[in-house]
């Protein structure tokens, strides 16, 4: 299906672009593949424990492959998942002597599995954030959060992954509201909506805020954020080899970050904002495929700016602007968290240092922020 189809948005047809009540977030991930993959979950289990002591390529050398043929459609993004801690914690367990391959036992699994999905061979936000948490109780909230698995086995890993998780949830209501405008572009709808928007931005600030009660800088710089990254970075000048496919040949995929996220582009497109970076488009394959289709269907159909242009109003411009101006904050609090997490951390101070996404992140999340306008 392509993004530029007409077609019937009503909720009950939004698991076509992978939505749901909660927005992009899954209401309830799958916690635990089934019984031919036990073996590699326990690995999974571990993985804390076989990092902190670098045994991890140790294990996963004697596993057997991963039998991927078995694989259920509803348990690939499990498998996604698993496959990713395994091939991460495999490359990075020990940071002054990095490897630039995945064992074939893992990576034959890992790739075809991502070919099945539409998305990259490597651990993605989607895998650690979207499905990797479980919600414990009613009431969601991010104390009734928990992690499904962590490379590092801290608790500072575990909130790092439950504040996006949160920020996800505190999104639905957003995605619900454009597919509210895109049934009914009444100035009710419209003013309703763009309130909407400026107040769920304001709670997901208050969230970003929140990272620092259970995630210290110093335990994010020098331990979570090593195994997060991928293999675009000047350990690997041409990337690694997945064994056993394309004649080993050697590529380069970049790492886990917030940029994979797909709801500020969903509100960057709704609010007609766009950005000259292709990190943008590059990214849109490290989401889910339906992720992808939706931001663009956004892009398409749902511009609230171009629909308060026709209705002129003081009251709709000022709502519009006031999302604008709270999409920037969340852009300078958001610059203000990589100051405190890895700029203040980094041994010789660098326009260039790159973030686990591979962007010289300083330069390149600078002129996003300016061109939220
Ligand atoms: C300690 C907290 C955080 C740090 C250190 C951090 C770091 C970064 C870095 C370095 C980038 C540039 C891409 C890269 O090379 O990796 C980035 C991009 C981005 N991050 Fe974060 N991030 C944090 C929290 C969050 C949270 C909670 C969200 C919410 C989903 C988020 C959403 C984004 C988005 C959307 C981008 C793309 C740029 C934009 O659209 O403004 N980040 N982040």
């Amino acid at each position: 299906m392509t993004a530029m189809q007409t077609i019937d948005l009503s909720v009950r047809n939004l698991g076509v672009y992978d939505l749901g009540p909660y927005g992009c977030l899954p209401t309830n991930p799958l916690r635990r593949l089934s019984e031919p993959f036990e073996i590699f979950e326990q690995i999974a289990d571990n993985l804390p424990s076989l990092n902190n002591s670098k045994q991890t390529r140790i294990v996963v050398n004697k596993l057997p492959p991963f039998p991927y043929e078995k694989l259920q459609d509803m348990e690939l993004k499990r498998a996604h998942l698993v496959l990713g801690l395994l091939a991460h914690s495999y490359v990075w367990c020990d940071k002054d002597n990095v490897i630039d391959y995945i064992p074939e036992n893992i990576a034959v699994a890992f790739w075809r599995v991502s070919k099945r999905m539409g998305v990259k061979p490597i651990l993605t936000y989607s895998d650690v954030i979207l499905n990797n948490y479980a919600l414990n109780g009613r009431e969601f909230c991010i104390e009734n959060l928990t992690c499904l698995n962590t490379m590092t086995g801290t608790n500072d890993e575990k909130w790092f992954y439950l504040v996006h998780v949160y920020i996800e949830y505190e999104a639905a209501p957003i995605i619900k509201g454009l597919l509210d405008v895109y049934h009914d572009t009444t100035r009710d709808t419209v003013s309703r909506v763009l309130g909407v928007i400026k107040r769920q931005l304001g709670k997901i600030i208050g969230i970003l805020n929140r990272m620092r009660e259970q995630c210290d800088p110093v335990t994010f710089f020098g331990i979570i954020r090593l195994y997060l990254h991928g293999w675009d970075n000047e350990n690997f000048p041409d990337g690694i080899c997945y064994r056993g496919i394309n004649n080993n040949q050697y590529v380069k995929l970049v790492g886990g970050s917030g940029a994979q996220t797909a709801i500020f582009q969903i509100i960057d497109a709704s609010l007609g904002i766009t950005h000259t970076s292709d990190y943008f488009v590059k990214v849109l394959k490290y989401m889910p495929q339906g992720h992808r289709y939706f931001i663009a269907f956004v892009r398409h159909n749902i511009n609230l700016r171009t629909i308060v242009e026709t209705m002129p109003s003081d009251e709709l411009n000022e709502l519009l602007n006031g999302c604008v101006n709270m999409l920037s904050s969340f852009r300078k609090h958001h610059t203000a968290a990589t100051q405190q997490y890895i700029v203040k951390h980094l041994p010789k101070p660098s326009d260039e240092a790159s973030g686990s996404g591979a962007t010289p992140f300083q330069k390149f999340l600078k002129q996003v922020l300016d061109e939220t306008k």
